[in-house]
């Protein structure tokens, strides 16, 4: 009887000696001391020996018990200590590593920051202003009155009879007049909302606004910095036109259109065959907008500028589907 828990004990020693890992040592001890381990089953047999027998054998098993736990926990122990000091030795180094996939920055992200780049490096600040906006601010001090066509519950998203979503970036030159005293040079991009979704529309797109206010502003330099902007952007060759058109908060204001990027001007399907395409508005700020901000008009005049991203993105990176922009595929994303 002894001689069978001899008999294990020495197995399971000399296992135990073969092994160095956490993993095998752990696993030898289930063999020998888990609840269907070999010293148990004996311990559970005690029964069915002779009942002289008995005592002895309990008592001698016992002992190898303890012996044998406190040998797999000082292996144990060690194998633990040995992966703290050498973590070499519980990675396997050459295994391949496992790829980390990179996020990119979203096209109308990238396009934004360069538009905004470009501008600043002209002596432009960024600006910001909030997407949930008053009448006022969306309008009124924008010289847009109360029964003008951009109201018109179509466009505007109304979250009260007071409340818009803006539909523009423009009253974030408001907010930056009545916070700042001349002279101003700031660019605003930003979420603007309009209730408007076909092919070419999305009830929301993205603008970047720009205001210029100091001494002797005229319409030449705003000519000059969006001719510089539009050949930074695209580059030298791409030609500017100013078409006149009309915004309530300029006077007078200007529609500006620049060579086909696809066609460089001949006509093709992306520019109707016209060979320009319209990229922004602008015009010098209306004098009733300073007045609304408490600029002195007599003293100061400025320009006022305001783009589409997408479409900008669009042009520049030759995409046709607006609805890229929005579908997430990051076989499209990834591009950027
Ligand atoms: N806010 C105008 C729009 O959304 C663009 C604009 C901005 C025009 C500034 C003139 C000056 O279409």
């Amino acid at each position: 009887m002894e001689n069978r828990i001899e008999l294990i004990k020495t197995e399971a020693l000399e296992a135990l000696s073969q092994v160095a890992d956490a993993e095998q040592i752990k696993s030898l001890s289930v063999k020998y001391l888990g609840r269907k381990g070999l010293l148990t089953l004996f311990l559970r047999n005690i029964s069915e020996l002779p009942a002289e027998d008995r005592p002895e054998a309990g008592k001698q098993a016992n002992i190898v018990k303890k012996e044998l736990e406190a040998a797999f926990d000082a292996a144990l122990n060690r194998a633990e200590a040995r992966n703290r000091e050498n973590p070499e030795d519980a990675i396997d180094v050459s295994l391949p590593g496992r790829p980390v996939t990179r996020g990119t920055l979203h096209p109308i992200t990238h396009v934004t920051r360069q538009i905004c780049g470009i501008f600043s490096r002209m002596g432009f600040d960024i600006a910001e202003g909030p997407e949930v906006e008053t009448d006022y601010y969306n309008f009124e001090a924008l010289n847009i009155p109360k029964n003008h066509p951009a109201r018109d519950m179509q466009d505007t998203f109304y979250v009260s009879d007071n409340i818009v979503l803006r539909t523009h970036t423009s009253p974030i030159q408001v907010h930056i007049m009545e916070e700042n005293a001349p002279p101003v040079r700031i660019v605003a991009p930003g979420k603007v909302y309009r209730c408007d979704s076909d092919l070419t529309h999305t009830p929301m797109f993205h603008q970047v606004e720009g205001l210029l206010v100091d001494t002797d502003v005229s319409f030449g330099d705003l000519k000059g910095v969006l001719e510089a902007f539009v050949h930074e952007m695209f580059d030298e060759t791409i030609s500017l036109r100013f078409r006149p058109s009309f915004f309530p908060f300029t006077e007078p204001s200007a529609e500006v259109d620049i060579v086909c990027v696809m066609c460089r001007g001949k006509g093709c399907k992306v520019c109707s065959n016209t060979g320009w395409l319209e990229v922004l508005g602008c015009g010098m700020v209306h004098p009733a907008v300073f007045e609304n901000v408490g600029y002195d008009t007599r003293k100061y005049t400025g320009f006022a500028f305001g783009m589409g991203v997408e479409r900008l993105a669009m042009l520049k990176y030759g995409i046709n589907d607006l609805r890229m922009f929005f579908e997430s595929d990051y076989r499209f994303l990834r591009q950027f």
